[in-house]
């Protein structure tokens, strides 16, 4: 697919970050755009962009929608047949995702799976949903979002991570397995897998408000604990740090991740856009994902090994 002029795109997770300038960028060049996100109030802002941007005669429509319940993803579905007047699209990015639920032994049940159903399941009932759609198409790709987290799942020796990289392996298997299926039963059909680096998003604070977690600033002395372990367990003694203090560095760590990235949320959507039209069927967003993606095949055996995670730490972030 060489251009996206008058194609049909739909995008989940569009309300901030990456999936919101995959809209507006996919707007500014004619192509009809179907966006969902589970936090409705960053749909509007979203809309606004993209109808600000588009040529005339291109239709943008949002959708409240939490991809990891599969009745509302078949809802948006067919809201998306209904006001697009179709029976195809060309286009589905696979992009909503949250944080949470780091560590299998000690992390809440609920929000463990909570995550792995946004993560994994988002993924898997979209396709179902809109398979058939991409199949009636002429020429369709779908997109599917996972992570460097995806191929090595690690965030830091001492940061467990284990149901986000769950579910980024499981989507990354997922698209692998697929370019077969594709070119078997419909080539015309495409599949891609993105691999972002760290991008410069709100993914954090938006992942706090799905999962009902405080802001730094109204978290108790039991929420920080958690925190204060972590920076025992690094051999940094917490005795005379305050809660307040704790806070601020919370809130400076989250400010960070979102304002020190070696790539905003626009040049990702660029990335990936350029990859969809190059075909690409492994999309890497950003030199450290490219860098990491070389070190893990260079040497996969010592991947987990402290020395190796601590060479990998320079190009990721402090999260
Ligand atoms: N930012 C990074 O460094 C980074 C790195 C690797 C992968 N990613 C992946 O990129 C994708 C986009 O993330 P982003 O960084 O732009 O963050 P973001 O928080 O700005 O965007 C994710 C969007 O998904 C939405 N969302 C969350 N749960 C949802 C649900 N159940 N149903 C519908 N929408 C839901 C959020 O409200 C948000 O608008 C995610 O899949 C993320 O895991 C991001």
């Amino acid at each position: 697919m060489k251009n996206f002029k008058e194609k049909i795109a739909v995008i989940t997770g569009a309300g901030t970050g990456i999936g919101r300038n995959l809209a507006s960028q996919l707007a500014a060049e004619g192509c009809h755009v179907a966006i969902c996100d589970v936090l409705t109030e960053n749909l509007n802002t979203t809309i606004q962009i993209c109808n600000d941007i588009a040529p005339a005669g291109t239709l943008i429509t949002a959708h409240t929608c939490d991809v990891s319940d599969e009745t509302q993803v078949i809802a948006f579905c067919e809201a998306v047949k209904q006001q697009h007047q179709t029976e195809h699209i060309n286009l589905l990015f696979n992009n909503a995702g949250i944080g949470g639920g780091p560590s299998f032994l000690l992390s809440d049940r609920d929000e463990w799976e909570r995550t792995f159903g946004v993560d994994w399941f988002g993924v898997y009932y979209c396709a179902r949903a809109f398979m058939p759609l991409l199949v009636a198409s002429s020429e369709g790709h779908l997109i599917n979002t996972s992570s460097v987290n995806g191929f090595w799942a690690c965030l830091g020796p001492h940061t467990a991570h284990t149901a986000y990289c769950t579910a980024k392996f499981a989507v990354k298997g997922f698209s692998e397995a697929l370019l077969v299926d594709l070119r078997m039963n419909a080539p015309h059909v495409k599949v891609s897998v993105v691999m972002p680096g760290h991008i410069g998003t709100e993914i954090i604070a938006n992942t706090n408000k799905i999962l009902g977690a405080p802001k730094p600033a109204d978290m108790t002395a039991e929420d920080l604990m958690p925190f204060r372990q972590w920076l025992e367990k690094q051999q940094i003694s917490t005795e005379n740090i305050s809660d307040d203090e704790l806070r601020a560095m919370i809130e400076l760590n989250n400010d960070n991740f979102t304002n020190n990235a070696p790539l905003s949320a626009a040049q990702a959507a660029t990335i990936i856009l350029d990859g969809v039209r190059d075909e690409k069927w492994r999309i890497l967003v950003g030199d450290d994902a490219h860098a990491l993606d070389q070190q893990v095949r260079d040497d996969p055996e010592t991947a987990y090994e402290l020395s190796f995670i601590e060479k990998m730490l320079s190009f990721l972030p402090s999260t």
